[in-house]
């Protein structure tokens, strides 16, 4: 497990990050977003060991992420926002050269290049040159480079840019299979709707601060007082509209047809039941009655908002 406790980073008089706190458990995948200088690199650095906090602490499974500690950093998997291949060498030598700095038995070292190529979907490239693959490919050697020494924890700065459609869906794939391992996993990004599908929770730093995290639905419900719920009737539908707005915690419909609307909820899961059942007993010819996907993007432009001002 991972524990990060009042994490800071300080440069000068500017603070980077600001008392950062979350708690990962094996296989938990944390989607980490945030605009521009909001201090995902920071946070991640420092969690790679590779900046020091100015405060704070970070404990996988009850050992601090100190950079002195060897044995720790074997269990951290860390791809960079910007990263250097060497050129001259051939993607499985690349892989040797890490597999050997982290110790990997030479014995060993065959198989778990081919499972990492394999799991990178890069085995077709095993001979090329690192400098002739692509920019995804080149990303996923990253990746693949990564996860030759079996990590704990993997750390993933902005894992997707640079990345087509079909490439950005290949690695979501990839991280969701990391997860399922039981790796602790942290990918940042600035696009919440990119990373909401995969992950287990997010959090949201802005300005160096973590102004939300938890599960995808509980964050999303903790910042959207009312949820819209969309309705659909074979007939009847105004006076649906009027039945539901003599209940409590129903306001503001809005038609999208005379028998379909939405309106705004702000009930438990038992009210959503009881109004629903309510509904079906005084035989209202229901055919559809779904909770609206809440529109992330705009969720996160709100979030931050205040953050920036
Ligand atoms: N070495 C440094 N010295 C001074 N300030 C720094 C240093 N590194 C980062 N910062 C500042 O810390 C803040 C957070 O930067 P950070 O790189 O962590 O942001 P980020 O969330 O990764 O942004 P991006 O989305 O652009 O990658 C920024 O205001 C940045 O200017
Ligand atoms: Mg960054």
């Amino acid at each position: 497990m991972l524990e990060v406790k009042s994490l800071t980073k300080r440069y000068g008089q500017f603070e980077a990050v600001t008392s950062v706190d979350f708690a990962l458990e094996p296989g938990e995948i944390m989607g980490f977003i945030g605009s521009n200088g909001a201090g995902k690199t920071t946070t991640i650095k420092m969690l790679a060991t590779l900046l020091e906090p100015t405060h704070g602490t970070a404990l996988l499974n009850g050992r601090p992420l100190d950079g002195n500690d060897l044995e720790i950093r074997k269990q951290i998997g860390y791809m960079p926002d910007f990263f250097g291949l060497y050129e001259d060498i051939k993607v499985w030598e690349y892989l040797d050269m890490f597999a050997t700095l982290y110790g990997v038995e030479v014995n060993d070292r065959p198989r778990v290049i081919d499972e990492v190529l394999e799991l990178t979907d890069l085995g077709f490239k095993k001979q090329a040159f690192a400098r002739s693959l692509s920019r995804g490919m080149q990303q996923r050697l990253c990746l693949a480079r990564c996860l030759v020494h079996n990590p704990t924890m993997l750390l993933l700065d902005e894992p997707a840019s640079g990345l087509d459609p079909r490439a950005r869906a290949e690695l979501k794939e990839l991280i969701g299979e990391l997860g399922r391992m039981g790796k602790i996993v942290i990918v940042s990004s600035h696009i919440l709707p990119e990373l909401a599908d995969f992950s287990t929770v997010v959090g949201i730093i802005e300005r160096g601060q973590m102004l939300a995290f938890g599960k995808v639905n509980d964050v999303v419900r903790s910042l959207t007082p009312a949820k819209k719920i969309q309705v659909k009737l074979l007939d009847r539908g105004a006076e649906a509209s009027m039945f539901l707005h003599s209940k409590e915690h129903v306001s503001g419909t809005q038609f999208l047809n005379p028998n379909e609307f939405r309106f705004d909820f702000t009930g438990t899961l038992e009210d959503q039941h009881a109004l629903l059942k309510a509904m079906i007993d005084a035989g209202f010819p229901i055919i559809e009655f779904m909770d609206e996907e809440a529109d992330l993007e705009d969720l996160f432009m709100q979030v931050t908002k205040g953050a920036l001002n």
